[in-house]
């Protein structure tokens, strides 16, 4: 049995849980589920990318508040006294930079962040005695994959900056549970997380022109962006459009308490895929877009992009018998909770 313990001003009981980076897109919405698991998440965020005001917006949807740590994963003193004034029983390591273009640009920004942020993590981790991480890491690792569905066994290799990061990453932990079995680690390879908490309270929130393809269909609906570029129209699937595996993300979140769980009751590390299985064109996205905000959106046909692959898909099945863990989620509540998080979000 893990300790529990409270922290003056900590609201949510239950075993603690850190959430790095846990007021993005993934992290806000892994607390909600952890903390509706019985978990107590303590979000740690310097927010580079999220804004403040997520804590209260979790705080509404829980209705409890959630104990926050404003601070920088680079920072070992400020990790360690976080570690010291908590008792944790895991880690979530969610806390990186993650736009693929920029990291071709900055990389040494992005191996300073995902790399010497995870090592900074884990000796603090390691100083304290916490053993348990989950940690995000991505399809990217697959490269552009040549099996479809792509089983973990499938070739990893790398396309980016970005991806060599999580790569790098993933190679360290899994070295470190060669080395020692102190530790253990959920590795979670995410294939393209969409959709929002069903209150419309959290969501994602992109800054600029959105490079993924629900915030850009989501901006298309705002009548913000005049239209969506397809990139593709002759690939070998069903109507020519690209296939990709969009996993809801409160069902993503649902897989980090699966994760935990394996790691808290001994079963040991693991490193999955989380995704449907099943894999929607960017046609079927855009009629499901538009049924969800009422209007048939505006597309325009374009030629493919370099290194674009036909279809990304995820086999889900070692998830489904290590973690217990399947996608409930349709592609419809992806794009419903979508178009309510940004119209209740807009201006
Ligand atoms: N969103 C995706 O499509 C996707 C896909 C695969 C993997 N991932 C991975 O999942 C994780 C979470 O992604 P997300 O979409 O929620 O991103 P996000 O940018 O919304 O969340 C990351 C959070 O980390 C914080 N952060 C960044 N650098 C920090 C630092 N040095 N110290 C403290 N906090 C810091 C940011 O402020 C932000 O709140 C990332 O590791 C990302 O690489 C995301």
């Amino acid at each position: 049995m893990l300790a529990r313990s409270q922290a003056k001003g900590d609201a949510v009981s239950g075993d603690k849980i850190l959430l790095t980076g846990g007021a993005g897109y993934i992290g806000s919405h892994t607390a909600v589920a952890l903390a509706e698991a019985g978990y107590a998440p303590v979000v740690l965020d310097n927010f580079s990318n999220a804004k403040p005001s997520v804590l209260e917006r979790l705080e509404m949807i829980l209705g409890v508040p959630v104990a926050l740590e404003r601070g920088d994963i680079l920072d070992r003193a400020f990790l360690a006294d976080v570690f010291t004034r908590h008792e944790f029983g895991a880690v979530i390591h969610f806390a990186a930079r993650k736009a693929v273009g920029e990291s071709v640009a900055r990389p040494m920004d992005y191996f300073e962040t995902n790399c010497c942020g995870l090592t900074a993590l884990l000796r603090t981790m390691e100083a304290s005695g916490v053993r348990n991480l989950v940690f995000s890491s991505s399809a990217t690792v697959y490269g552009e994959p040549d099996v479809f569905p792509v089983p973990e066994t499938a070739p990893r290799w790398h396309t980016s900056p970005y991806a060599m990061t999580k790569l790098a990453s993933e190679d360290l932990l899994l070295a470190m549970a060669d080395a020692d079995p102190f530790w253990a680690f959920g590795i979670l390879r995410y294939f393209n997380p969409a959709g929002a908490h069903e209150s419309g309270l959290i969501g994602e929130e992109p800054d600029g022109i959105p490079n993924n393809l629900m915030p850009y269909l989501a901006k298309v609906a705002l009548g913000e962006l005049p239209h969506l570029n397809v990139f593709g129209d002759d690939f070998p699937t069903p109507d020519g459009t690209g296939v990709r595996d969009f996993v809801h993300v409160m069902d993503l979140a649902e897989a980090h308490v699966s994760s935990l769980r394996t790691l808290l009751d001994g079963s040991g590390g693991h490193a999955v895929n989380i995704g449907t299985g099943e894999g929607s064109s960017v046609m079927q996205m855009l009629a499901s877009y538009g049924r969800a905000c009422g209007r048939d959106l505006p597309w325009k046909p374009g030629p493919r992009r370099a290194g674009d692959v036909a279809k990304l898909v995820a086999d889900p099945s070692l998830a489904a018998s290590v973690l217990k863990f399947r996608t409930r989620r349709t592609l419809d509540e992806m794009c419903e909770s979508s178009w309510r998080w940004v119209t209740r979000n807009s201006r």
